[in-house]
């Protein structure tokens, strides 16, 4: 019988670690992770990785900080002797920036999948902000799944709303909103988005006319500065609807952000535990741990 795979809890990824090691049937490493005095990082195996397969668990909200100690970690269980390595990454950062919108950008997308091909042999993640590139497997050399939220979203809002409408700020936000909206059989309504700079976003409002009773729910993958949100939040209120529900996936702001929807006129948020943990978070390690479960197999299927 193979060990069980050995599960590496790197800094911030605490929330996540046990119940992705009972449902992966997985030993949870003793590790080092400290700061030497100028800042530079220490990582240390307790727990041997030799003749193991690991897996990495990684919160990559904030990715630069947190990148070069997940780079320590990979090629120590390496040079130590790892079978195999395995990422599982809800939030996987820097997707956005697809492609060059200016002469000279780095794609940081292609960039950032690069780097994670060369740190791990397999990737789990949660609904990555694929928008220009329509798959990871054209930017990731090695094989990926890709963990959804949209049914466990669903559920949140059916036993809290009995007549929602599904409302996306921009066409990026298109995937998400269709599975919730189908899902709850409710309608679906897609709005256009400009940026105007990094906090502040111009929409296309004419279509938030005509709610009636139904209740708001604004879906969309990422929340930042809130800006996205706010705009929307407000456009609903010029609108006359009701104060709408905020339903984040991956929650990158920081409380500053989310007061910021509340104070604008949102009734509620409710996010996932991708990048934290707090009270009332949808719970998004059930179907992480069904996909990492398809990639600890010997075998694995190829990648879809
Ligand atoms: C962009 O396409 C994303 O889906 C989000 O709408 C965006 O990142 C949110 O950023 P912010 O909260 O800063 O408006």
């Amino acid at each position: 019988m193979s060990p069980r795979p050995l599960l590496v809890c790197l800094p911030g990824a605490e929330h996540l670690i046990q119940r992705l090691a009972d449902g992966l049937n997985g030993e949870i490493a003793r590790m080092q992770f400290r700061a030497f005095p100028d800042g530079e990082s220490y990582v240390r195996f307790e727990t041997t990785p030799m003749n193991r397969t690991v897996v990495l668990v990684a919160n990559l909200k904030d990715p630069d900080a947190h990148l070069l100690r997940l780079f320590f970690t990979s090629a120590a269980a390496r040079a130590q002797g790892a079978l195999r390595i395995g990422l599982i990454a809800p939030y996987l950062p820097y997707l956005r920036q697809d492609r060059a919108f200016h002469p000279g950008e780095a794609v940081s997308a292609r960039h950032i999948c690069t780097l994670l091909s060369a740190l791990a042999d397999w990737l789990v993640t949660l609904d990555p902000h694929l928008h220009r590139i329509d798959r990871l497997a054209r930017i990731l050399d090695i094989p990926s799944r890709t963990a959804r939220s949209a049914s466990l979203l669903a559920d949140w809002i059916r036993a809290r709303f009995e007549r929602p409408v599904i409302i996306g700020p921009d066409a990026e936000s298109r995937r998400w909103v269709v599975e919730i909206a189908n899902q709850l059989t409710a309608p679906a309504l897609i709005l256009t988005k400009q940026r105007l700079d990094d906090g502040a976003v111009r929409l296309q409002t004419d279509r938030l006319r005509d709610l009636g009773t139904r209740t708001p729910i604004i879906v969309d993958d990422i929340l930042s500065t809130g800006g996205t949100l706010c705009a929307v939040i407000t456009a609903l209120k010029a609108a006359g609807a009701r104060p709408p529900v905020c339903a984040i996936i991956h929650a990158l702001g920081d409380e500053a952000a989310e007061t910021r929807l509340l104070k604008a006129g949102a009734r509620q948020l409710v996010t996932t535990n991708s990048t934290r943990s707090a009270p009332g978070c949808v719970d998004i390690t059930p179907p992480l741990i069904a996909k990492a479960n398809t990639l600890l197999t010997p075998a694995f299927p190829p990648d879809r």
